[in-house]
């Protein structure tokens, strides 16, 4: 993975099983509840992410000891209510779990505190809370725009007031927050909803939380919740969080998709987490659904492999937020549209999730429709299917996670991926993991040492598509040379490269509408194209193009970097070779055939100075891989070259 892109390879299959991160939303209010109450509280499989990162910073921040234990456990020693700092500035990033609860804790702790995030959390509502808050004596005051974070916090005026009001319909965190509060009045306090309450789950996962901890909240419908006087926080001594349900949906949608069955680990349909409800979405969907104590399975629909695909869905997402992200990205792949309502809480997400959401499922090739609080795809019809495209992540974890099954249908790039460091840092080492990748050839080596015949023939052998690498440096020398940007210009033949309108129709190859198959082949044009491969940004630029050539059933790629960096996970990797005197020999042959004037001196010469350029760049120089075949093809006919790769290639086990 680059710092800022990932590209994933077309996936023919999903199977295998996750061992899922903890769940996030337990993590934080466990963390915090455990830091509140009276005594020791060892926390097993805690999710060790950025956002409960910031927790863990800011309870230390507030004298608390936290304790990380081997095995993603976490040890920490309670508070029984006192926080120990009563001065601190906290920084929460984006982290809503920490952000709502600690606002609502600090402003009944009797202490000055600040509370800031990333400019996105500075954009995130906050007003409804501050509002309940208020009415119960908090003091409480923005530092930047009326309603947001940042926020700053004095201790509270005595406030005898036991019924407060706080909204229900923008974000559930507010409720969650208050109530995670209350038991530091000491007296008894009832909150009323206005508005409907949004989902529904999370404040389960609240008042299950509550309970663990000795408090138990008394609920009349979802309008009124009282906490009495008395109540305080007491640890149970080891809690087990579960696995995260929100996590655990984009590996069922994969089973789902992709064949299966795909197992999660460490959630079962029982759990008090409102997403695992998105197993029931799929099922609708016509995925099957099975699930035991602590896991959940799914697998593609029956028949497999007879074409049986899942079918879209119209679907009230309100109870599963989170998890119906997953669902958008699921419906590229079923028959017909499928439309999610109820969603107006992804506008206050990491970021407007609905209009990112739609632009994003538009790059693949798919129609999106949207509203308020819904939206409708249609996923792409005709042989192409979904096209390759770099999906823009918005700081959104859950965007880079819920494309990446987009890999089912196509390659693309996923941007600034390392976003998946807020709920499940090793979220694209599992899927790799669990996927099977439309399979590759790397056929690396000198020029004219024949792997261009080599490859096509061995592409033509398997049924594959094949792949000229070296055309789109040639192509990109000429497209330059036509525009007249100078060969060492770099940031403009780059330009060029990103730009290039090139198609491929067997040996015949189209530039902007003109056949130039012959003309990329010329002497000068050979020439420049080594020149402008030796130039980093021109690579850079023609690496997602060259990926996007891995479609099903499989690759044949020929180059000099196709093994050790495009492609550095194919299966079979080939270094093909001969002597300069034999390529020389063969490309004075092919010229003469074609009427053209040739030297086998000159010839000799220019192909030792392309190696030597080749060999020598300091980006992607072409080498031997220490896990490549090496084959000379100095006194090997074509066929024997060939034979002998199709004999590596059988020799590869094969997975899944
Ligand atoms: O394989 P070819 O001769 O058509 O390649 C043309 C030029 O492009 C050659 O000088 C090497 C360069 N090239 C490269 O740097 N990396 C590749 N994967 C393919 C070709």
């Amino acid at each position: 993975m680059s710092g800022d892109f990932i590209d994933l390879p077309q996936v023919l299959t999903a199977q295998g099983r996750v061992r899922l991160p903890g769940s996030k939303s337990i993590s934080n209010r466990v963390l915090l509840l455990a830091a509140l109450a009276v005594g020791r509280t060892e926390l097993r499989e805690v999710l060790v992410s950025d956002d409960t990162a910031r927790m863990f910073d800011a309870l230390r921040t507030l004298g608390v000891a936290v304790e990380l234990l081997a095995d993603n456990a976490v040890a920490i020693t309670g508070c029984g209510g006192m926080l120990p700092v009563r001065q601190a500035d906290l920084f929460l990033g984006n982290a809503g779990t920490a952000f709502r609860p600690l606002t609502a804790v600090l402003a009944f702790s009797g202490g000055h505190y600040r509370l800031t995030g990333v400019p996105r959390m500075h954009e995130r509502p906050i007003a409804d809370l501050v509002d309940g808050l208020r009415q119960l004596g908090a003091d409480i005051s923005y530092l930047g725009v009326e309603g947001f974070p940042p926020l700053a916090i004095r201790p509270p005026a005595s406030c005898a007031l036991s019924t407060v009001r706080v909204r229900g319909d923008v974000s559930s965190q507010f409720l969650t927050g208050l109530l995670m509060a209350l038991p530091l009045r000491g007296v008894e306090t009832k909150v009323e909803v206005v508005g409907e309450l949004i989902s529904k789950p999370y404040v389960d996962i609240t008042l299950a939380s509550m309970a663990r901890f000795g408090v138990q909240v008394l609920r009349d419908s979802w309008r009124c919740f009282t906490v009495r006087a008395g109540s305080s926080y007491c640890s149970p001594g080891v809690v087990h969080v579960e696995g995260d349900a929100s996590s655990a949906s984009y590996f069922l949608a994969l089973g789902a998709i992709g064949g299966g069955p795909m197992r999660v680990e460490g959630v079962g349909l029982d759990s008090i987490q409102g997403d695992v409800r998105f197993a029931d979405a799929l099922a609708s969907m016509g995925a099957r659904i099975t699930s035991g104590a602590n896991w959940i399975e799914a697998s593609s629909p029956l028949p497999e492999g007879a074409g049986v695909r899942l079918q879209g869905v119209e679907l009230d997402c309100n109870h599963i937020p989170d998890a119906a992200m997953t669902l958008a990205t699921t419906a590229l792949f079923a028959e017909g549209p499928t439309t999610l309502t109820n969603i107006a809480s992804w506008r206050v997400k990491e970021t407007d999730r609905i209009a990112a959401m739609a632009t994003e499922l538009r790059k693949l090739g798919a129609v999106v429709e949207q509203g308020s609080d819904f939206i409708r795809v249609f996923p792409p019809v005709g042989v192409q299917g979904l096209r390759p495209a770099a999906i823009d992540t918005y700081d959104d974890h859950r965007i880079a996670m819920c494309f990446s099954l987009a890999a089912l249908g196509t390659p693309l790039r996923i941007n600034d991926p390392q976003t998946v460091a807020k709920t499940f840092p090793d979220y694209f080492a599992c899927f790799a993991k669990v996927t099977r990748a439309v399979p590759v050839i790397a056929i690396d080596g000198t020029s004219a040492s024949g792997k261009g015949t080599v490859a096509t023939r061995v592409a033509q052998a398997l049924g594959w598509h094949y792949l000229d690498s070296g055309a789109l440096y040639r192509l990109t020398a000429l497209a330059a040379c036509r525009a007249g940007i100078p060969w060492d210009d770099e940031a403009g033949v780059a330009a060029i490269a990103a730009g290039l309108d090139v198609e491929f129709a067997g040996a015949t190859i189209m530039l902007s509408g003109d056949e130039v198959s012959d003309a990329i082949r010329s002497e000068e044009i050979s020439a420049a194209a080594s020149r402008v491969a030796a130039l980093p940004a021109v690579r850079a630029a023609l690496l997602f193009r060259q990926r996007a050539f891995r479609r099903p059933p499989g690759l044949v790629a020929d180059g000099r970097d196709m093994g050790s960096v495009v492609f550095p996970d194919s299966a079979t990797k080939v270094f093909l070779t001969a002597s300069v005197e034999m390529r020389a020999a063969r490309r004075y042959k092919q010229l003469i055939e074609k009427g053209m004037a040739a030297s086998i001196a000159a010839l000799s010469l220019d192909l030792r100075e392309r190696d030597e350029r080749d060999s020598q760049r300091s980006v992607a120089p072409m080498q031997q891989g220490a896990d490549a075949e090496l084959l000379d093809t100095t006194s090997l006919t074509i066929e024997t070259a060939v034979a002998q790769v199709l004999d590596w290639v059988n020799k590869v086990p094969k997975r899944g």
